[in-house]
């Protein structure tokens, strides 16, 4: 049997630990340091870069997880209880989660059908509506890079500017994605990046704030190390977190910005393998770029499937309950209670995976949306159907540094053989 083939697996460069034994030898082994210095100059040269166009001058923040940078975003926002913030439905948790953290609302807004991404059209419906209904402006708009795929920024900070609304980007998958040649996290006030383990590049966990300027990047800073005033001993006039990132973790990242162009290199010429092999495959379609401003990062390679298609074995799809994680979900630690929910992939998408699965590759439906997330039951949504109904139809491929042409070529040769 062949090794697994993981959706995205962390890869070292062999330089992460030279960083890290400096970090021992000289003592530095606490949430901040030369690491986590040199790594957040690293990150502001990597984001700032046009190539060739006039580069940028965002500071950049490396905190404790992409969550916690999310969280930190809304605070310096001025986001509090009883607020509302506008967030891209079609998404992972962690985009709006932090919202509720703070006693605010999400506001959950629909994604257009060519990037997958937030609905501009629908953003302005969903804004004039929350000033019509309840009374006031949202405080902020979180568009997300799913899957790496970019946004329709232009448009989203048009609304936004005109709003005056400011732009928080979740680029936490979008690392390196670009848009008109920018990257993204560069546009809004504030952009959310992760290195979680199964990201573009890795810190173990770990994620940044991409600021404005420095002193945007100071409040942030503060924020994240308990929000100390400077006397002698500990005074605190605001609620702080401990979000900075350890300097460990950061020799990690230090070694991972030596390979990071190498690895968008690789997840892009994975998703063109997948494009080239698939492309005569009737009802299997890929998600591609789908403007010329667009260039995506493809940190995961995602494919819809025709509902018609037939796979061998969908008639026994959902019939028994999933007991443990599915697709790399590491901590899921509550048994599901039923082996179906009101709103779930189609059965050829769960009898695909389950076919991928028996040829020990890693597959995973799309992020179920938001909006049909029973713990987001009461949040207001504005919806066109488009998430959802990709969210029946979709499923991610494995993309990392791992993956190579002959893994692609056997995974695509599965999909082929499952069709009935
Ligand atoms: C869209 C999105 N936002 C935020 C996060 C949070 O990042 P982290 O896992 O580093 O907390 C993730 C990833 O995990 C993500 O996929």
């Amino acid at each position: 049997m062949r090794d697994r083939i993981l959706l995205c697996l962390a890869h070292m460069s062999g330089k992460e630990q030279a960083f890290i034994k400096e970090a021992f030898d000289t003592n530095w082994v606490v949430p901040l340091g030369p690491n986590v210095n040199g790594f957040e100059a690293d990150l502001e040269d990597f984001v700032n870069n046009r190539m060739g166009a006039e580069p940028l001058n965002k500071r950049v923040v490396a905190l404790s997880a992409g969550t916690a940078a999310v969280h930190l975003a809304l605070i310096a926002c001025g986001v509090e209880q009883g607020d509302e913030v506008i967030v891209q439905s079609f998404t992972f948790c962690a985009s709006s989660h932090p919202i509720t953290y703070l006693g605010a609302t999400p506001v959950f807004v629909d994604s257009e059908r060519d990037s997958w991404n937030m609905d501009s059209e629908l953003l302005e419906e969903a804004i004039k509506d929350r000033i019509a209904k309840a009374g006031c402006k949202p405080k902020a708009i979180i568009p997300v890079a799913l899957y790496g795929m970019p946004y329709r920024i232009d448009r989203i900070m048009e609304i936004a500017n005109r709003y005056e609304i400011p732009v928080i980007e979740d680029a936490a998958e979008g690392l390196g994605s670009r848009y008109n040649g920018q990257v993204l996290g560069t546009f809004g006030k504030y952009g959310v990046l992760s290195f979680n383990g199964n990201k573009m590049i890795t810190t173990s966990g770990g994620g940044a704030l991409v600021c404005d300027n420095a002193e945007d990047k100071n409040k942030v800073m503060w924020y994240a190390t308990q929000a100390r005033e400077s006397y002698p001993y500990y005074q605190h006039e605001a609620i702080g977190y401990n979000y900075r990132m350890s300097n460990i973790c950061a020799g990690i990242g230090r070694g991972q910005m030596t390979v990071i162009n190498d690895h968008i290199a690789h997840h892009k010429h994975v998703q063109a393998l997948y494009e080239e092999l698939l492309k005569d495959v009737p009802g299997v379609t890929m998600h591609c770029n789908p403007w010329q401003e667009s260039d995506s990062n493809f940190w995961l390679c995602t494919a819809t499937l025709d509902p018609d298609l037939r796979i061998k074995g969908q008639e026994n799809a959902y019939k028994s309950i999933v007991t443990g994680a599915v697709g790399g979900a590491a901590g899921v630690i509550h048994a599901a209670s039923t082996a179906t929910t009101d709103c779930q992939p189609n059965d050829n998408v769960e009898a695909l995976r389950v076919c991928l699965d028996k040829a020990n590759i890693e597959a995973r439906p799309l992020w179920k949306p938001m909006h049909k997330q029973p713990v987001y039951r009461n949040a207001p949504a504005y919806t066109n159907g488009v998430s959802e109904s990709l969210f029946k139809v979709g499923i991610c491929l494995p993309a990392g540094p791992y993956v190579t042409d002959a893994d692609v070529r056997y995974i695509v040769d599965t999909i082929k053989d499952s069709i009935e």
